[in-house]
């Protein structure tokens, strides 16, 4: 019994550690965005349940960090052009009222991809993952990377966690 708590107790820290270690290299990957007045912006529009676009970017790139570390592709690159694939910049609440455009679902991942490429250089899987993170409501635009279908998949994840968590209302 003393042998299996011993071996529980060096399992859970060593979870802890890649947990710990994984959170660092993550933040490396993403620092120069995430802090980039620009991403920072994305505070300021609500988005999904209680999260703003920020929140919501930021969790897809650590999802997609984790899932493409573990099956070895670029987590990097996924990282990234997770941090900015609803780089959109506007209220998409009240868009439709203000501007028209009902079709947003669509029409987000090329204005999320304008702002992008107006301040970072991006490479062609972290163009990818902006362009066809919709899909499949963008049905000929589909992702040509593996770091591109795990976004579709992170994206919905994530989208219907932050849905779930609702704001309180008192
Ligand atoms: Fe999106
Ligand atoms: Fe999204």
């Amino acid at each position: 019994m003393l042998w299996f708590r011993d071996t529980e107790s060096r399992l859970n820290d060593r979870k802890e550690k890649y947990r710990r270690d994984w959170r660092e290299d993550f933040y490396d990957c993403v620092k120069e965005l995430a802090e980039h007045p620009v991403v920072l912006r994305m505070k300021l529009y609500p988005h999904h349940g209680a999260s703003n676009c920020y929140q919501h970017c930021l969790n897809v790139a650590f999802y997609n960090y984790c899932w493409c570390r573990f099956f070895h592709l670029d987590a990097r690159s996924a990282a990234r052009g997770g941090m900015l694939h609803d780089l959109f910049l506007y209220d998409w609440h009240t868009h439709r009222r203000k501007t028209g455009d009902c079709l947003h679902g669509i029409t987000h991942p090329r204005a999320a991809y304008k702002n992008a490429v107006k301040f970072f250089e991006l490479n062609r899987i972290e163009k990818d993952i902006i362009l066809t993170h919709m899909w499949p409501l963008t049905f000929f635009r589909f992702p040509r990377t593996k770091e591109g279908w795990i976004t579709v998949l992170t994206d919905k994840y994530c989208g219907s966690l932050e849905t779930g968590k609702r704001k309180t209302v008192n």
